[in-house]
């Protein structure tokens, strides 16, 4: 039985828990946060038995194999290193760090500490994804030489979520003081990964960050409103494929959609997880003939959650780990600069 804590008791630590719960050989025994009333109400309703308000507290006492980091963005960093010292494999949400520097600390930490090490990057848990990577790596699609990929919110236009003016939850991620480089290391990040999988990691990007002006002013209470909402990306991927990408919390009506077009001179595959999270949509060529769209089952697919214990129990680290988060790092830290700078940025050589 793996033991697991879980750091970090706000929104995100929901989708921890019932995973946890749902996975045999794993036990969710603690929980930890520095809002006492929250982890307590966390702890009562997941039926977790140990609860802690310090993590320094909870990786001395509580009897656990992993953790799970599930804070705002700027912690992931220390808590991470310091979990590592105490010996636990970790599972960190994403992004891994607020720059590459610490996210390639964090990945250097874990590979001689020797634990197993994954970042939350949770779209990997659509089938869709898995098998156009298995396609592309098998040659089917041939030559690719556009991706097209959008991660659309609009939960700053919509209240699906509630009202971001009266959350914390929200507002830290508008706020660069409290950690936040704004939706594309938010959620672009997510679109970043999903785009490169199949591919391979990006050449180089151009890219313009904007923050909107907000109808409420530039500041509510503490939250400067000063962090990116909207980013636009051209890339170059190392195999020469070029990509237009881009993430935002405008999209209305768009809640959560993601979507990747990958074009190949021997078959073009469209992924709309509005759609389906199991199933891709395929276009064969025939010669100079164009078949028609054919839907593929892609069946299911372990979650990363489900990846993270499995590695635990067998000692082989599964996918995304701690260097795919970092390599994720080093393109947002190039989307930032090309914004800065209105420069293309070298990645990696092609
Ligand atoms: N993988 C995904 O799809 C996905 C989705 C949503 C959020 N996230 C990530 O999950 C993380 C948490 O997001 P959220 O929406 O749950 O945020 P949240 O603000 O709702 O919750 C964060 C919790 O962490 C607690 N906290 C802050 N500092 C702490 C510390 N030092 N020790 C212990 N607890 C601490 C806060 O009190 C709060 O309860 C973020 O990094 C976010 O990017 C990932």
């Amino acid at each position: 039985m793996i033991r697991i804590g879980i750091l970090g008791t706000g929104g995100m630590a929901l989708a921890h828990a019932q995973a946890y719960h749902a996975i045999e050989n794993c036990e969710l025994v603690a929980a930890c946060d520095i809002d006492a009333k929250r982890v307590n109400e966390f702890a009562l309703k997941h039926k977790i038995p140990e609860i802690y308000t310090s993590a320094a507290e909870m990786y001395e006492k509580a009897n656990i194999d992993a953790v799970a980091i599930v804070t705002p963005d700027p912690f992931h960093h220390p808590l991470t290193l310091e979990a590592i010292a105490a010996g636990m494999h970790v599972l960190c949400e994403k992004p891994l760090a607020l720059n590459k520097a610490d996210a390639e600390e964090m990945r250097d930490a874990a590979k001689a500490a020797g634990i197993i090490n994954m970042v939350n990057f949770t779209y990997r848990n659509s089938s869709a994804i898995q098998r156009a990577s298995e396609l592309v790596a098998a040659g089917e699609l041939g030559t690719i030489r556009h991706v097209h990929a959008f991660y659309h919110q609009s939960w700053l236009v919509h209240d699906y979520w509630g009202d971001w003016r009266s959350s914390p939850t929200w507002l830290w991620r508008l706020s660069k003081s409290h950690g936040s480089a704004g939706v594309i290391n938010d959620v672009g990040i997510h679109i970043l990964d999903f785009a490169s999988m199949p591919l391979g990691s990006l050449a180089s990007v151009h890219c313009r960050l904007k923050c909107f002006e907000k109808d409420e002013g530039p500041q509510i209470g503490e939250y400067k409103l000063d962090a990116n909402d909207s980013a636009v990306i051209t890339a170059e991927f190392t195999s020469g494929a070029l990509g237009t990408i881009h993430t935002t919390r405008w999209a209305y009506p768009h809640q959560n959609s993601l979507r990747l077009d990958l074009y190949g001179d021997k078959a073009s595959i469209e992924i709309d997880l509005d759609q389906s999270f199991t199933e891709l949509k395929i276009n064969r060529k025939l010669g100079r003939k164009s078949m028609d769209w054919e839907t593929l089952d892609c069946g299911q697919t372990p979650t990363v959650y489900e990846r993270f214990i499995r590695s635990i129990e067998t000692g082989e680290q599964d996918q995304p780990d701690f260097a795919r988060g970092a390599d994720i790092q080093s393109i947002l830290d190039a989307c930032h600069e090309s914004s800065k700078t209105d420069k293309t940025i070298q990645i990696h050589p092609q």
